[in-house]
């Protein structure tokens, strides 16, 4: 391997070991062939594994215990086949728009199954919020409030509400902060006591309880779990000061997931053993416990496809470029991320490769900014050879600004025992017009 290699070899092999103990004949997801799945469905392609979305919801299960409930973040990944099958391993889920809430009952889910975050939410996401009877609608300013309340009135319904906390201080150890000090997420402390009160008084709502999400990419276990004690502590204060049961308490999600070479793992055993410690100190054996984690339940399940189109060499580069690129997976081309890192890629037909050259991978659109690795270390590779971005399953496609040039969107393949079952089409060329309306006046010009 050249000196230049950027591929964290010890993450890749975990990454491939989950997706199946045996990539000899090349990558596979669970027992089935990555080559064959992208011959019947075509690339570029997601395809995610259900036996690896359930094992990671039954580890994070095993770790918090039976008091907390886990709902799955359906902004990382919100193909309803993958938001069904962790429905089915027993995970609620997290929503953050009326798309979200579409899909989620498509996936089957109850609305008392659903709890749903955001800080912008609409009178059209309110409404259908409070149609489906969600478990509760987690509340981030005194004005959102006030439009639940009005949308309530009207309805003639009256939804339960619990309110997001913004910490004093943020997350610490956490890659994206979204709370400490001034944000737009959540409410300070003493606007949550007023809105409960005034919830009491205006009796339109039903107060459920308290939410947290302070950041993603937690790699930090005691942090967290000190941000969920922060949580604890204020749902007593706000018993204290308002007489108001806080019935439940959602301490967020943000688990890290390693991404790129040098990432560390989150102790998950240690963050579970901590929380369980910090419910039974909390002795409320009533009182409803949740997490909503996304990354962590999904990104390992996932590998993107992409053809190689063509090779070319270019001041002492050898370029690939690819089918698929950013417009697809605008996270593995480094977007959201202060330092451009390559995702873990691998060849599909030699997943495990030893003798390789550098290769520089870019994908079809016209800007520099789409381009997943430089001088990556792979094995030889031709026009029409396979690659696969693995980690792929969480804030791919659904992080991604598919309109730009106008490509069609990849197929999603979903692998269960042992069968690859198409779960979303590919988009058409003709979807570059979805939608849109040519002015019938002027066109003679
Ligand atoms: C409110 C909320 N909940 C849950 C999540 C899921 O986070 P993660 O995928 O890091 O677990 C996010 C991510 O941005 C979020 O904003």
């Amino acid at each position: 391997m050249s000196e230049e290699s950027l591929l964290p070899v010890s993450l890749k092999q975990a990454l491939l070991s989950e997706l199946s103990a045996d990539h000899s004949g090349g990558l596979r997801v669970g027992s089935v062939s990555a080559a064959q799945i992208a011959q019947d469905f075509g690339t570029p392609a997601y395809v995610y594994d259900a036996a690896i979305l359930r094992r990671n919801l039954e580890r994070v299960a095993a770790a918090l215990g039976p008091r907390v409930s886990i709902l799955f973040a359906l902004k990382a990944n919100p193909n309803a086949a993958v938001a069904r099958t962790l429905r089915l391993a027993g995970a609620g889920a997290e929503v953050a728009s009326a798309g979200e809430i579409h899909v989620a009952s498509h996936a089957g889910f109850d609305g008392q199954q659903i709890q749903f975050a955001g800080p912008g939410k609409d009178e059209r996401d309110l409404e259908l919020a409070i149609r489906h009877r969600l478990y509760c609608i987690n509340v981030e300013s005194e004005g959102e409030y006030e439009a639940v309340a009005s949308t309530a009135r009207r309805l003639g319904e009256r939804p339960a509400v619990s309110f997001r906390l913004n910490p004093k201080d943020g997350l610490c150890g956490s890659r994206m902060h979204m709370g400490g000090g001034s944000k737009k997420f959540g409410l300070d402390a003493t606007a949550i006591v007023q809105l409960v009160r005034r919830v009491k008084a205006e009796n339109v709502c039903e107060f459920r309880g308290l939410h947290v999400y302070a950041g993603t990419q937690s790699f930090d276990a005691a942090a967290w779990v000190d941000n969920a004690r922060g949580l604890v502590a204020f749902a007593a204060e706000l018993e204290r000061e308002t007489g108001q049961t806080v019935h439940s308490l959602d301490f967020g999600g943000g688990f890290g997931v390693p991404l790129f070479d040098g990432d560390k793992s989150l102790d998950l055993a240690m963050l579970g053993e901590s929380l369980q410690a910090l419910i039974a100190q909390d002795a409320r054996p009533e009182r409803r416990y949740f997490v909503e984690l996304g990354r962590y339940l999904a990104a390992t399940a996932g590998v993107y496809l992409t053809r190689v189109l063509y090779k070319k060499e270019s001041a002492g580069r050898t370029h690939l470029i690819l089918d698929g690129g950013m417009h697809h997976h605008a996270a593995a081309a480094g977007v959201g991320s202060v330092i451009r890192r390559p995702y873990p890629i691998v060849a599909v037909h030699a997943p495990q490769a030893e003798v390789t050259s550098p290769y520089t991978l870019g994908g079809p659109l016209c800007t520099p900014a789409d381009e997943l690795a430089v001088n990556l270390e792979l094995p030889e590779l031709q026009p029409g050879a396979l690659v696969a971005v693995l980690a792929s399953g969480a804030y791919g496609l659904t992080f991604s600004n598919v309109m730009f040039l106008s490509h069609p969107t990849p197929c999603e393949v979903l692998v269960d025992d042992g069968a690859a079952h198409l779960v979303r089409e590919a988009g058409r060329v003709e979807d570059s017009m979805r939608g849109q309306i040519v002015p019938m006046t002027g066109m003679s010009r």
